[in-house]
């Protein structure tokens, strides 16, 4: 049972957007289809409604697509497997080792709550999703760099490795309709006030390397992981998700060098992330902020990061 409504949205005729805004999942329609995005646990059934709305059958659904392991990107996994043990779970080889620590898991079961608790608080769902005997995160295909999934009626798509957010993150372009699925490679943006958070966790050299790669495909969209399609100039949206993460590192190392508690710079951080968004505890965004300063000064003093071609030919 749900709580506010969620329609499915129509990005083109064979990409829909499911979940929430602050959460959504992505669907893809060949002769198969297949979902992007493990969702979260409160999310589980305002995805089921809406592919029943579609009038997708389940059994047309092959595939899962983790884009990465974050407790906040694999929360539907274990409900939606059990209800459909068909569904082929596909991830980074990474991810696999990540989902079969059994601490880890323990931690994204926990956020995962705290996520539930938060949405039944703002009336975006009204009861608590059924606990399950089994949180079951089994990976049943390795997929990176360069792998093709095929879903018929000409939809394929490429899987990209795009570490720097998390280890095990990718990212799929589908050549067809030109749509370029990034969740979490560009960090947190929010598109109604033109706001990034950056979010460099695993690695900043490596999050500016993957927006360079992705900024070199012509995409006509990007679907995000939160707050969903950006729509056009995708090229522009690269740029901007750069540039920030360069003013972020440097404001970082900045207040660091004038002597700042890392305590104080992330508290003053989560309190301005939580004016952007509600999707997460102050606690969690805190935590995540303290990541990034430790990120920031461990990879101070690296050139060239933020350098990003302008591409020339037409998209
Ligand atoms: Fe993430």
């Amino acid at each position: 049972m749900t709580g506010k409504r969620y329609k499915p949205i129509a990005i083109t005729d064979s990409f829909y957007q499911l979940g929430t805004p602050s959460f959504p999942a992505y669907l893809s329609l060949g002769e198969k289809a297949m979902i992007i995005e493990g969702g979260t646990g409160a999310t589980t059934s305002i995805i089921l409604d809406q592919i029943k709305e579609l009038g997708i059958e389940p059994e047309r659904i092959t595939y899962l697509v983790l884009t990465h392991t974050h407790a906040d990107h694999i929360g539907a996994v274990p409900r939606l497997k059990k209800l459909w043990p068909h569904l082929k779970i596909a991830a980074h080889p990474l991810a696999i080792k990540l989902l079969k620590n059994e601490r880890t898991v323990k931690e994204f079961i926990e956020n995962d709550k705290s996520i539930i608790q938060i949405m039944l608080s703002k009336g975006e769902i009204q009861s608590y999703p059924p606990e399950l005997d089994h949180y079951e995160f089994h990976v049943d295909d390795a997929i990176e760099e360069g792998d093709k999934l095929d879903l018929g009626r000409g939809i394929v798509w490429t899987v990209y490795n795009t570490p720097g957010h998390s280890s095990c993150h990718i990212s799929l372009f589908e050549e067809q309709e030109k749509t370029l699925v990034i969740g979490d490679a560009t960090g947190f943006y929010v598109p109604e006030k033109d706001v990034f958070w950056p979010n460099y966790f695993e690695s900043l050299e490596a999050y500016c390397k993957s927006i360079r790669k992705l900024a070199t495909l012509p995409a006509h969209r990007a679907a995000l992981s939160h707050n969903g399609v950006i729509e056009g100039n995708v090229e522009e949206f690269f740029h901007k998700a750069m540039k920030t993460a360069e003013h972020y590192h440097y404001e970082m190392i900045a207040r660091l060098e004038k002597g700042e508690d890392p305590a104080d710079i992330a508290v003053d951080k989560a309190n301005w992330v939580n004016s952007l968004t509600d999707i997460q505890t102050f606690e969690v965004m805190r935590k995540l902020a303290k990541v990034l300063i430790s990120r920031s000064h461990s990879e101070a003093g690296k050139e060239n990061m933020f350098s990003i071609p302008r591409m020339i030919s037409c998209r």
